[in-house]
Order: structure tokens, then C-alpha cells, then sequence
């Protein structure tokens, strides 16, 4: 299944898949400049956390190729990856990719590079970036269609598909590979309040791929878990820290506890960029938090809508990463793969 959801333009620019109109129209747009990528990102027309650090990563290498020589300097990288870095706070993919352009740019800078091969450099590191995303979508699928059991019923939350990455998704990717081992494997959606991306996003993309998708509404996730409907849950990651919390789409820590009740395996499927080790705990992850026309309440009433949560580590029955499953304890077996 490959929906288009980046790829560059013929003028070095990026053009994405408009993930705000899913399902009902499939309309690609451009981004040749940071704040076009930037609003992008924000609006989420190019969401999830592999993705954006991608977009992010090209739209830097686009923006970069369209100055004029004299303009792409040290202090030029400095201010767009800043501010390209705080289109949105939790996932730190974002970062991470960022990290990884400026630490190109920076070094070609200091040895007086001109700005040809910088612009060169800036596009490859950006494609890198991408391809390595393919490697470690395809390598937790693998590893994650090893928990799935033939004819097994899988929960899933948000979008951590296709849509959300480079390459096949992280927590969809261990369904896509199950799925073309023939383990007939189906799939439960919740649908993710308030902006929907389980309704929308991966019930669009699993039907495409031929995944049997039944969509629910966050609050039928307790009732259907109660019933034994579901034999695993697997959802993907923003932010996970060096003890194993994992941030990710609001509902998710839910689910863990709701897991937790009816002992239903609880999973988190990430690659190695959505790792902070920096971070002792999930205590220290920034929560984004989105306006309140997204909640739709009465004109008056004062809304909360954070866009994340964070689960505690204890919850969470294993974490599939591109370098296999890790258990408990967290803090040993995510150290073991860095
Ligand atoms: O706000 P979104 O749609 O970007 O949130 C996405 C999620 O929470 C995903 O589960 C997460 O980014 C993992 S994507 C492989």
C-alpha cells in the first residue's frame, strides 16, 4: 500500500498527502518554503511522529535549495530548524531529525562549503532520513507480526500506519506483515477524539490494503475489551522515555489500564528516533495541547484538550522497536539497543 504521503515535487520541493481531508479526498499539496511546511505540520496535514521528523527534515533541504547562495548561512539553519523544531512539542522524532540536518549543515558550514553541496548534502541526509524510517518500519512489522496469533482480533488507537511514517507504520506495520503472512488477522479502531485520525486515517488505509477494519468510538473501546473481543492491543509512540512511559495519541493510557483489567497484552511499536533518553520519566514530556474549536463545546465553556498522554511503563506488556521486542525492565533492555 503506498498512498503517496511524501515525496519530493519536480521543483526540489515537498508534496504531501493533505491527511485533513482523508477519507473523503485524496488531495496532494506542496511545501517549498518553512512556513509552508510549518503550517502543514501544525494544521496536521502531515502528521504522526516518524513523519513529520521526514517533513520536517525535507522541507528544511527544499526550503535551504531555494535561497540565494549568500542567504544559506549558519544562522539561516540555526533559525529554521528552531523554528521548524517547535511546529508541534511531543514527538521527538521531529527532533531528532532535525538534530541530525543541522549536525550536516553545521559541519559543511564550518569548512566552507559552498552552498551547492550543502543544498546536496541537506537533500541526501533528508532522504536518508526517510529510508531509514522504511528500514525500521519494516523491521518492527517483522518483529511485531510475531506476537500477533493466527485469527487474532488487534485494538489499535490513533493512527501509527503508513500515513504516520515513511514506510509501512509502526503499530500497523506488525498488522501489514501479519497480514501478508496470512493470519487473518482483523483490526478494531478506535476512532480517536477529537480529530478522528482512527476513523479517518486507518480504517482508510487498512481497507485499502484488504485488513478487515471495524472502527468504534473511544468510549466502546471498555465495553468491546469487556466482551473479549480483543486478543492484543498495539498503538505507536511520540515520545518514549529511558524507563520504558510512553507518550502518545490522548486514549492510549486508557486502553493500557483498560488492557490491564481484562489481561489483554498491552503493546507500543516505535523505531529508535522515538526514544528520548534524556529523559528519566514520561513526567518531563511535553503534552501538546490544541485549541479548542477542535473539542466543538459551548461558546462559554472553558476546554482542556490535551493531544497526548503519557502511559506508565507498567503498563505496557512489551515495546516492539526496529531492533525487537524489549520487556521489562525498560530502563535495562532500552539501554541494551542504544
Ligand atoms: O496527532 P497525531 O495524529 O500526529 O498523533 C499521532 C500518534 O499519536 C501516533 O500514534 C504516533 O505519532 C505514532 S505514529 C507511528
Amino acid at each position: 500500500m503506498n498512498p503517496r504521503v511524501i515525496e519530493w515535487n519536480d521543483s526540489g520541493g515537498v508534496r504531501y498527502l493533505d491527511q485533513t481531508l482523508l477519507p473523503h479526498e485524496a488531495v496532494h499539496c506542496d511545501a517549498d518554503t518553512i512556513d509552508e511546511m510549518i503550517e502543514a505540520i501544525k494544521a496536521l496535514r502531515v502528521r504522526g511522529a516518524p513523519l513529520i521528523g521526514i517533513a520536517a527534515a525535507m522541507g528544511l533541504a527544499a526550503a535551504a535549495a531555494k535561497l540565494e547562495s549568500q542567504d544559506l548561512t549558519k544562522q539561516w539553519i540555526d533559525d529554521a530548524i528552531a523554528r521548524l523544531g517547535a511546529a508541534r512539542p511531543t514527538a521527538v522524532n521531529l527532533i531528532w531529525a532535525l538534530d541530525r540536518m543541522h549536525e550536516v549543515a553545521t559541519e559543511l558550514l564550518a569548512n566552507g562549503s559552498d552552498a551547492p553541496t550543502v543544498v546536496n548534502a541537506l537533500r541526501a541526509a533528508a532522504q536518508k532520513i526517510w529510508d531509514d524510517d522504511v528500514a525500521m518500519c519494516r523491521a518492527i512489522g517483522e518483529a511485531g507480526a510475531e506476537l500477533i496469533p493466527q485469527g487474532a482480533t488487534v485494538m489499535t488507537h490513533c493512527n501509527a500506519g503508513a500515513l504516520a511514517t515513511g514506510g509501512i507504520g509502526t503499530a500497523l506495520g506488525a498488522i501489514y506483515v501479519a497480514h501478508e503472512r496470512g493470519k487473518q488477522v482483523k483490526v478494531v479502531s478506535c476512532e480517536t477524539r477529537p480529530l478522528r485520525q482512527g476513523a479517518r486515517l486507518t480504517s482508510w488505509e487498512l481497507t485499502q490494503a484488504g485488513v478487515p477494519v471495524t472502527a468504534i468510538v473511544d468510549s466502546a473501546a471498555a465495553w468491546v475489551i469487556a466482551r473479549g473481543d480483543i486478543n492484543l492491543i498495539v498503538t505507536g509512540a511520540d515520545r518514549i522515555a529511558a524507563n520504558g512511559d510512553v507518550a502518545n495519541k490522548i486514549g492510549t493510557y486508557g486502553l493500557a489500564v483498560l488492557a490491564r483489567a481484562h489481561e489483554v497484552p498491552f503493546y507500543v511499536a516505535a523505531p529508535r528516533s522515538t526514544f528520548d533518553l534524556a529523559l528519566a520519566s514520561g513526567d518531563a514530556i511535553p503534552i501538546e495541547e490544541r485549541g479548542a474549536e477542535e473539542v466543538g463545546a459551548a461558546p462559554g465553556a472553558k476546554v482542556y484538550n490535551p493531544a497526548f498522554d503519557v502511559t506508565p511503563a507498567e503498563y505496557v506488556t512489551g515495546i516492539v522497536t526496529d531492533r525487537g521486542v524489549l520487556r521489562p525492565p525498560y530502563e535495562k533492555s532500552i539501554a541494551a539497543i542504544f
